[in-house]
């Protein structure tokens, strides 16, 4: 990695999960990811985060799960939805899970919480990135279904946040246009 760490922000985009193969990261980088992912703001100092591997065979495993109960939710499901469900893992070598433990009623408010989880999120994707893999950020229904969350064993207040895909970019991710910055700046103006 020979840009600067400006050069390496301005130029950061995710390179999408059917462009991901192998290698994915080995033990020791899968350590210093998560070192990464931790590495963010936390109000309160409440770890309100936690990663679940998908992995080898998990990962299609997990797909054919997810494309039954998606039919089995909607019988009539769009056939070319339930199977992009059922191959969605069968690309990056290593998806990471990032769950939201949140503490409700805690004087740090969830909003806070929830964030911090997306802040390792997203410093997956930038560590994966700065380590010479690619990698997206992508939810599905399997984030918000409480069949998943049994599978992933998650608590009453847990809450998936991301399945983040990393891997070898088998090809060079295209950008896409970026929204203009300044037309999403306004001035705050209170009258004296
Ligand atoms: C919370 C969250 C959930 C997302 N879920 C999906 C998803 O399920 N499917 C998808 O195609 N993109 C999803 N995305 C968008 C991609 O992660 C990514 O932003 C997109 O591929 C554009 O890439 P970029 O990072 O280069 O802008 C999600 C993004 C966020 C922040």
């Amino acid at each position: 990695m020979t840009d600067s760490p400006l050069a390496f922000l301005q130029h950061r985009l995710s390179a999408p999960s059917k462009t991901l193969g192998e290698p994915g990261p080995d033990e020791a980088q899968l350590k210093t990811l998560l070192e990464l992912a931790v590495r963010v703001p936390d109000h309160g100092r409440l770890t309100p985060w936690r990663f679940i591997r998908i992995a080898g065979a998990q990962r299609a495993a997990f797909g054919r799960r997810l494309a039954a109960l998606m039919l089995a939710r909607d019988p009539a499901a769009d056939p070319a939805k339930v199977d992009k469900e059922r191959h969605r893992y069968d690309h990056a070598p290593l998806v990471l899970a990032v769950v939201a433990t949140l503490t409700p009623g805690h004087k740090i408010p969830e909003q806070e919480q929830l964030l911090s989880a997306g802040l390792a999120a997203y410093n997956l994707l930038l560590g994966a990135r700065a380590m010479g893999f690619g990698a997206q950020w992508l939810t599905g229904f399997a984030a918000y279904d409480a069949e998943v969350a049994r599978w992933f064993a998650l608590g009453e207040t847990e809450r998936i946040v991301a399945f983040v895909h990393i891997g070898t970019p088998r090809e060079a991710a295209v950008e896409r246009a970026r929204p203009d910055p300044l037309a999403r700046l306004s001035d705050l103006a209170l009258p004296d």
